[in-house]
């Protein structure tokens, strides 16, 4: 059986563009086909804020739970993540435990890589194995066609080595 592959979409604001970015992750992975991918979106989900528990994060635990591997679909919002992500974060614990990450970011010029940086620091903490290589979309406002497709050349390549290093990780 594949290992599964836990994608989250981390963005929840109004007229977001992260579930277009997170579909063009998706399609290429599951056209890899190392894993079985699947998809947390944090709209869908209700997370306290004081951390109280209860049905959203029991929703996320258990998500969490089958997963093999995760990549967080993150843009940069003022040169971090949104709080959303950092939420959905904070009200899991242990079904992150050693498990790997990579990230697939987005944004303006820097395509979302500052948040990534700053995720890094927040993963080690959960006891999660960040992966070297990550997807960045720059400007991406413009990096998708109205299918879902991109003239990125790099991105498939990132995705594939990111892949790669997830599912080395994945089966240790
Ligand atoms: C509050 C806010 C802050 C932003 N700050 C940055 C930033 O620091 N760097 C950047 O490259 N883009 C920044 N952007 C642009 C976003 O990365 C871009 O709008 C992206 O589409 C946001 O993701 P979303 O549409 O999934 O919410 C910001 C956007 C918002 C809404």
């Amino acid at each position: 059986m594949a290992p599964v592959l836990g994608v989250i979409v981390g963005s929840v604001r109004a007229g977001r563009v992260g579930p277009k970015v997170a579909r063009w992750f998706v399609r290429h992975a599951e056209a890899d086909g190392r894993f079985d991918v699947r998809v947390l979106d944090l709209a869908d989900v209700v997370l306290p804020l004081d951390l109280s528990g209860g049905d959203g994060p029991d929703a996320v635990a258990a998500w969490a739970g089958e997963c093999d591997a995760f990549v967080l679909v993150t843009p940069e919002y003022n040169h971090g993540y949104p709080a959303s992500l950092k939420l959905a974060l904070d009200s899991v614990k242990h079904e992150w435990r050693g498990k790997p990450v990579g990230f697939v970011s987005y944004g303006g010029m820097a395509g979302g890589v500052r948040a990534v940086e700053q995720l890094r620091q927040v993963v080690a903490e959960l006891h999660m194995v960040s992966v070297r290589d990550a997807v960045s979309f720059v400007r991406v406002k413009r990096a998708f066609d109205a299918d879902g497709a991109t003239p990125d050349e790099v991105a498939p390549d990132a995705a594939d080595r990111m892949l790669g290093q997830l599912a080395t990780w994945a089966g240790r």
